[in-house]
């Protein structure tokens, strides 16, 4: 063995020519060292030996350790990325355990499942410790983490398909209250719907507000115009109006406001073959006007508490007056009026027998007797008075009954009855 190294070194030292020892100058040629054996000869040339062999070899090595070191290198980095993945998964589940609690409808049998759920969390937790301890050493990946983890997963899966099934029950309950509400809400808007197109067939656009008639063509009882308006407590009233009609043997009732208590408040009637009559508070009065010739007249009617004194206008005319109707007796307030049916109940119990047949415009309350001037210019077109109680405006009248008609009203010059 010393003879070996011996001989090693020899050669060595013939072989670095640059070495300065025994002062020989460097000729610029490498060598390379070889050991040989002490019984070789040293002074036989050197045989020039391939490049790859000992030197080769070491490459090999090394290149194998660098390989190594390399695996281990990524080995450790999956684990450590494996961690961060448990580690979220985790933070995860605990997240979705934590909400499956806080679930108001939750029977008692599940709590059981999620004191379980709980002991798994321990469990996964210890696991996950051990596997960081392990982290160091390299070790794979534990299986039984893996399973607990799958089984973990199942719990939870099974719990969001319960949750999704009372979702989907949920939804059925409300789907279901949702499409009564939809058939009522269908039912209400078509019963609009044939109301706008019955006030479209009537002629909406009307030239102004007060320019259109109400038509009540048959004698039912379910043809009528409601006022959308009350009337205030009065103690004297004028009523104007357009009226058209032919009906025989009475025109019926063109006007009734009824009132809890008093159907009969005010009522303006012509029924069989009685004279048109004025009720107020029940208490009755004829007036000697004739409108039942089928041309259109402008009638008025002024009344006073005081006596209980009224007026009749026929075109400008007044044809009547008496007094003793209804005296000192205030009109009540908040009653309904109606145009074309007799009250018998406030707003309702119509008879066909009492129902005004033809038409009407202009009907105009005030809470004032009417000056005779007022009434005659009003009637011979010279203008028109908006009553300040009661207005006639389309959006004030509503129609009631297939067959009953807003529609556009003749000019007032096309109303005056000729000379
Ligand atoms: C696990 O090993 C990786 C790689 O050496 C390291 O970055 C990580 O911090 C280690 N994790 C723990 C919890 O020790
Ligand atoms: C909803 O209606 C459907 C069919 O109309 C019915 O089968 C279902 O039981 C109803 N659901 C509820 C919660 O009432
Ligand atoms: C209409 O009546 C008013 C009031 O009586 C009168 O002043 C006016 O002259 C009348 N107009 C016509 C065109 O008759």
């Amino acid at each position: 063995m010393f003879s070996l190294l011996c001989g090693l070194m020899s050669v060595c030292a013939l072989g670095r020519g640059q070495l300065a020892t025994n002062g020989q100058l460097d000729d610029g040629k490498r060598y390379i060292c070889r050991a040989i054996p002490l019984s070789g000869d040293p002074t036989c040339p050197v045989t020039l030996l391939p490049e790859l062999n000992a030197g080769g070899q070491e490459e090999e090595l090394r290149n194998t350790v660098m390989q190594l070191r390399e695996t281990i290198l990524q080995q450790k980095e999956m684990i450590s990325k494996q961690i961060g993945t448990i580690n979220e998964l985790t933070t995860k589940l605990s997240l979705c355990a934590s909400t499956t609690d806080d679930r108001k409808y939750d029977k008692g049998s599940s709590w059981g499942k999620e004191k379980q759920n709980t002991m798994g969390d321990d469990r996964l937790e210890n696991l996950e410790q051990q596997h960081l301890r392990a982290n160091v050493s390299g070790a794979p990946f534990p299986t039984e983490l893996r399973d607990l983890l799958q089984r973990r997963l199942g719990e939870l899966e099974k719990q969001l398909l319960k949750k999704v099934s009372n979702l989907e029950e949920e939804k059925s309950m409300l789907s279901n209250a949702t499409a009564e509400y939809r058939l009522k809400t269908e039912s209400t808007l078509s019963a609009l719907v044939d109301r706008i197109s019955e006030l479209e067939k009537g002629g909406g656009d009307f030239k102004s507000p007060e320019q259109f008639k109400l038509s009540l063509p048959q004698r039912t009882n379910y043809l009528y115009g409601r006022v959308t308006k009350t009337l205030p407590e009065m103690y004297a009233f004028t009523l104007c109006m357009w009226i058209k009609s032919s009906a025989s043997p009475g025109i019926g009732t063109p006007f009734s406001y009824g009132v809890p208590g008093q159907a009969n408040e005010i009522v303006l009637i012509e029924w069989g073959n009685n004279p048109i009559e004025l009720l107020i508070n029940d208490k009755v009065a004829q007036l000697p006007l004739e409108v039942r010739d089928g041309k259109w007249h402008h009638i008025c009617i002024t009344w006073t508490t005081r006596d209980g004194q009224w007026e009749a206008y026929q075109d400008g005319g007044k044809l009547g007056s008496g007094d003793n109707l209804a005296a000192w007796h205030p009109i009540k307030p908040g009653g309904v009026i109606i145009l074309g049916q007799e009250q018998d109940v406030v707003g309702g119990r119509f008879d066909a027998g009492q129902a005004f047949v033809g038409e009407l415009s202009q009907v105009n309350i005030w809470d004032r007797v009417l000056k005779p001037v007022e009434i005659q210019s009003m009637a011979n077109c010279s203008s028109y008075i908006p009553g300040n109680v009661i207005s006639w405006l389309a959006s004030n009248v509503e129609v009631f009954g297939r067959g009953a008609f807003k529609r556009p009203m003749e000019t007032c010059q096309e109303r005056l009855p000729k000379a």
